[in-house]
């Protein structure tokens, strides 16, 4: 039985390309409003494709993702109202730094002057006021990764889905950012799901979701049956069994998925 009060439950997603390998063999897991969900996992244990299900440009081949307790199976993408930042940015670079963030509220057709006050608050957001005439090519990575991120914010989406958002950046960057992206998460007070391969990056999730009621971090492509060998029951399961995987060892704080 789904729980009310969740943004977003999987329940036993499965998702096959070829009718044949399942890349996300059962998901079931719940996102609470106003979280911040780290998933972790190897890369090609399907943490895009689960995200891409989220946002609704994949199908899940079996099972639901409920969207505030209904079947998300017949939302487009546009109707969900979610942000989204990949790891390459995806920025146009024909347009600039104002029409990039802008895009979103264009698609939605928000009048000249709102669409300019909107931009301005999330250029604003991630400190990147006065390069808004700049095109993306003459930023550095991390102004456009703030770009990216702005982009996702600016139309005050309820949920924002963040694909491996750092992996361009450079150690200390990096570094800089998440901390950046947990202030803006406490700032705003959106769901945040933040997918990263990066294991370097588990014990910054871990020790933010020890330190945070409103924090989270589960680790995907992760079987129950080596997740059993944790102290605390896990509330996230992918089915796929990886005895062997670094990802799947008890954590000190003896969980799959780790909240205070
Ligand atoms: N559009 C697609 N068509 C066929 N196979 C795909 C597609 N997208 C991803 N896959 C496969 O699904 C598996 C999981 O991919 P992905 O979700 O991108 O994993 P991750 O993001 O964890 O690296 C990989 O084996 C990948 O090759
Ligand atoms: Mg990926």
């Amino acid at each position: 039985m789904a729980n009310p009060q969740a943004l977003v439950t999987f329940v036993g997603v499965q998702k096959t390309y070829d009718g044949t390998t399942l890349v996300v063999p059962d998901l079931n897991l719940e996102i609470q409003r106003g979280e911040f969900l780290t998933l972790l996992g190897p890369s090609g244990s399907g943490k895009t494709t689960c995200l891409m299900m989220l946002a609704g440009f994949e199908s899940p081949t079996a099972g639901e993702i409920l969207l505030d307790g209904q079947p998300t199976s017949r939302t487009p993408p546009h109707k969900r109202n979610f942000g989204v930042v990949f790891q390459n940015y995806a920025l146009f670079p024909h347009l600039t730094i104002a029409q990039n963030v802008a895009y979103p509220l264009t698609v939605r057709k928000v009048g000249k002057d709102e669409c300019a006050r909107l931009v301005a608050r999330a250029l604003n957001m991630v400190r990147l006021e006065g390069l808004d005439a700049r095109y993306p090519g003459q930023l550095s990575g991390g102004q456009q990764q703030r770009v990216a991120l702005a982009r996702a914010l600016v139309f005050d989406p309820q949920l924002v889905l963040m694909d491996e958002p750092l992996g361009a950046l450079d150690k200390q960057l990096r570094e800089h950012m998440q901390i950046e992206l947990k202030e803006l998460h406490r700032k705003l007070g959106v769901t945040f799901v933040y997918v990263t391969h990066d294991q370097g990056e588990a014990p910054t999730a871990r020790r933010f979701a020890a330190r945070s009621r409103k924090a989270c971090c589960a680790v995907i492509g992760c079987g129950r049956s080596a997740c059993a060998a944790a102290a605390t029951p896990p509330t996230i399961s992918t089915g796929r069994s990886r005895r062997a995987s670094p990802w799947c060892r008890p954590t000190r704080s003896g969980t799959s998925r780790s909240r205070r």
